[in-house]
């Protein structure tokens, strides 16, 4: 399936619920946004608000709920809960219409469409299936064309020496191809850089490891480049032979960055990169990604848990709350303007070097239950401004609007 293509990553309809006693725990529920080429999106909300298990479903080390993903345009993630529901909600209104119809013949009229509603949704579930299932096939498939395209023609214009150099450079790289799958291509950072480094493994290892599962075999291939990442990250070569404990914790970051880098990813999900860090080391290690950035064109998924982080970094923010999204827009407009009280109590709690600001700073405290009245209307994710969205209900919509003049 096909979709736009200067957006990266599309994120639909997100949910992902994970049983729980007496229910579902709505970990993630009905989230949307895309980012573009290139940018650098920040999602930010409080510890426990979904944020992990969006980059987690964004990776596929979940069977979503419902919604989809799509990743350079293919459907990389597709939930079904939606469609099954369609079909259970529609199975019970016709059963009931069904049941009052007042012919034969409108009941088997009624019949008709609910079978059609029926046959849908079960198309629908089948394609989710599928696109899940097959889109690192596909994405190879396409890979391999490339190959062909660029080395047949090369190949059968040579002769002698040069052509069995070119054969044999086709097949390294078609064999590799047929192997590469479309999600390696998202790289994660994670939180907790003790936990994610593998304690056994030397750092060679450690990076090499996403190279070597794609089929690479060249020790001096892949001595090579992972010193090359080692210096790019601001390490050394000679930490290739050491292990994770030997490291500090901005080191070891570096690491973890060394480890997604090597993949030539183009999209790298940053999972609180800097939380565990001490504050004198996060600037560091941010100023390293937004190196990576400038040199690779990286797009980045950049999670955090206080605005502070972000605010520079990012070119959109995204806001969660309890699973949801509540608010979206470019940094500057949501500081600028912050209409979700949510997020204005995120933006209250950042501290400024100025102590005369500090003297009045007011925390402001988010009451959803006294902040909304969602009794009668029902709030949805509405764009208030071009690029700026916010969860609201139409009460709140006017006010956001009228606060916007
Ligand atoms: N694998 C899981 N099984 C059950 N519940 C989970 C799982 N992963 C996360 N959760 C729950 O989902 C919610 C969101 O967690 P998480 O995405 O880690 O939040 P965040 O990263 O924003 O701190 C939390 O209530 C958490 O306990
Ligand atoms: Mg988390």
């Amino acid at each position: 399936m096909q979709n736009n293509q200067d957006v990266l990553l599309k994120v639909e309809h997100l949910c992902q619920y994970f049983p729980m006693e007496g229910g579902e725990l709505k970990a993630v529920d009905n989230v949307s946004f895309d980012i573009k080429k290139g940018e650098v999106f920040g999602l930010v909300g409080e510890s426990g608000c979904g944020k992990t298990t969006t980059g987690r479903s964004i990776i596929k080390l979940y069977n979503i709920t419902g919604g989809s993903v799509f990743f350079k345009g293919i459907r990389i993630c597709a939930g079904k809960r939606s469609y099954q529901d369609a079909m259970k909600s529609a199975k019970k209104e016709y059963g009931e219409k069904i049941k009052n119809a007042s012919s034969e013949a409108e009941k088997s009229q009624l019949k008709a469409e609910l079978d059609q509603i029926i046959v849908e949704n079960k198309a629908k579930i089948k394609a989710a299936n599928f696109d899940q299932k097959n889109c690192d096939k596909e994405y190879s498939e396409e890979l391999v064309k490339k190959l062909n395209a660029s080395y047949q023609p090369a190949i059968e214009a040579a002769s002698g020496e040069e052509k069995a150099k070119l054969t044999a450079q086709y097949k390294d790289a078609l064999r590799k191809a047929k192997k590469t799958k479309l999600v390696t291509q998202i790289q994660m950072i994670f939180q907790d850089p003790i936990a994610s480094l593998d304690p056994r493994m030397t750092v060679r290892d450690i990076i090499a490891e996403g190279l070597v599962i794609q089929g690479e075999r060249d020790k001096k291939v892949i001595d090579e480049k992972v010193y090359e990442m080692l210096e790019l990250v601001g390490l050394v070569r000679e930490h290739a032979s050491r292990y994770p404990h030997e490291f500090s914790g901005g080191q070891r970051q570096r690491i973890g960055v060394a480890r997604a880098i090597i993949m030539n990813p183009d999209l790298i999900i940053a999972d609180e990169p800097v939380s565990a860090l001490d504050v004198s080391i996060q600037a560091q290690v941010i100023n390293l990604l937004n190196d990576l950035r400038d040199k690779f064109g990286l797009t980045i998924l950049f999670i955090a848990h206080d605005l502070s982080v972000v605010k520079y970094f990012s070119d959109r923010i995204g806001v969660m709350y309890f699973g949801k999204m509540v608010e979206l827009a470019s940094s500057e407009e949501l500081f600028l303007n912050p209409l979700h009280p949510y997020t204005r109590s995120l933006i209250s709690a950042i501290p400024l070097p100025d102590p005369i600001y500090e003297k009045q700073r007011q925390r402001i405290v988010y009451n959803p239950l006294a902040d909304h009245d969602y009794s009668v209307d029902q709030p949805s994710f509405r764009e208030v401004k071009p690029g700026h969205f916010v969860m609201c209900n139409d009460a709140e919509f006017e006010k956001y609007q009228s606060i916007l003049k």
